[in-house]
């Protein structure tokens, strides 16, 4: 274990760093904030690139795993004898039409946007309890604020972590650890082609199939030429969450502001442009 008194750098764990991802680009963005990073993915050949930096601590975590989560938790604890900040990135996005969405291909998409958080959670809490200090730094989405036709499983599954979020904010003061929505914007990353590899294992609509090219151009939408560099996401996200008081809510990134917007927006009107913009 570390000498803490030696080593005041923050231990900063990241789910989900795979290469070209958000998760990867924060975990670089805490390291060059002199963080200690615990980049985490399903393997690690996909995070192979920050093998050589003394920076990061790289470990295998499938946050879908009871196994994977305490392993992984204490191999840290060994490590470093703390955590200090949880960012909970890892997830996947989910394309189809509610009415004929396979059950499994839902449960799959709140296994890891949902559970696997909050497995993560319940296993780093106690250690940042037993200090009386700690940030939780859950990675929702826009997606929820106006959940639109073809996105419906994911965007119910980030309005789930979102309340979870507003309720641990409040359940684990008393503890003294801060916990932080991040709601990223449409941002340059891996979700688009990740989300179209999966949809080819959707079945065939049956009421839907004229609606076919439009649900699977649902999965890129994120990625169009105007997303937001993720660099760029992941230097303001992280400036944000090392102040001493970061805000309980963090939202950035192309179309943040609209969706934003539309959250407050009358239904029928909010309505109106969702069903033109997703030709429904
Ligand atoms: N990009 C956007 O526009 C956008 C917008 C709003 C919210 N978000 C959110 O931002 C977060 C990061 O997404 P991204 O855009 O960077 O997508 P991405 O490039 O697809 O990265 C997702 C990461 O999550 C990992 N992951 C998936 N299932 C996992 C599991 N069971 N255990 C551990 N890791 C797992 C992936 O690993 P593999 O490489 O092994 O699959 C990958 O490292 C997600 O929560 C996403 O919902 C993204």
């Amino acid at each position: 274990m570390e000498n803490q008194n030696e080593d005041q750098k923050q231990v900063v764990l990241v789910t989900g760093c795979t290469s070209g991802g958000i998760g990867h680009a924060l975990a670089r963005a805490f390291a060059a904030s002199d963080c200690h990073v615990v980049a985490t993915t399903r393997s690690l050949t996909s995070m192979e690139d920050l093998k050589n930096d003394p920076s990061f601590y790289l470990q295998e975590l499938d946050v879908v795993s009871d196994h994977s989560v305490q392993k992984l938790m204490s191999n840290v604890i060994s490590k470093f004898g703390r955590i200090d900040i949880v960012v909970n990135n890892a997830g996947l996005q989910c394309v189809g039409p509610l009415a004929e969405i396979p059950l499994s291909a839902i449960q799959s998409t709140f296994d890891t946007n949902v559970y696997g958080p909050m497995r993560v959670i319940q296993a780093a809490v106690p250690h940042m309890a037993s200090r009386k200090r700690g940030k939780i730094v859950n990675v929702g989405s826009v997606a929820a604020l106006a959940p639109g036709p073809w996105a419906g499983v994911y965007a119910a599954s980030k309005a789930a972590l979102h309340a979870l979020t507003d309720t641990l904010r409040l359940e684990l003061r008393p503890l003294g650890i801060d916990v932080i929505n991040v709601a990223p914007g449409a941002i340059k990353s891996n979700i688009g082609t990740n989300a179209a590899a999966n949809y080819t294992k959707m079945p065939e609509w049956n009421l839907y199939k004229p609606f076919e090219a439009v649900i699977r151009d649902r999965a890129q939408f994120s990625q169009g030429i105007n997303s937001t560099p993720t660099d760029e996401f992941a230097k303001k996200t992280v400036a944000t969450l090392l102040k001493k008081n970061p805000p309980a809510w963090f939202s950035y990134g192309k179309y943040s502001t609209i969706m934003g917007i539309m959250y407050h927006l009358p239904l029928s009107l909010r309505d109106f442009i969702l069903r033109k913009a997703m030709k429904c």
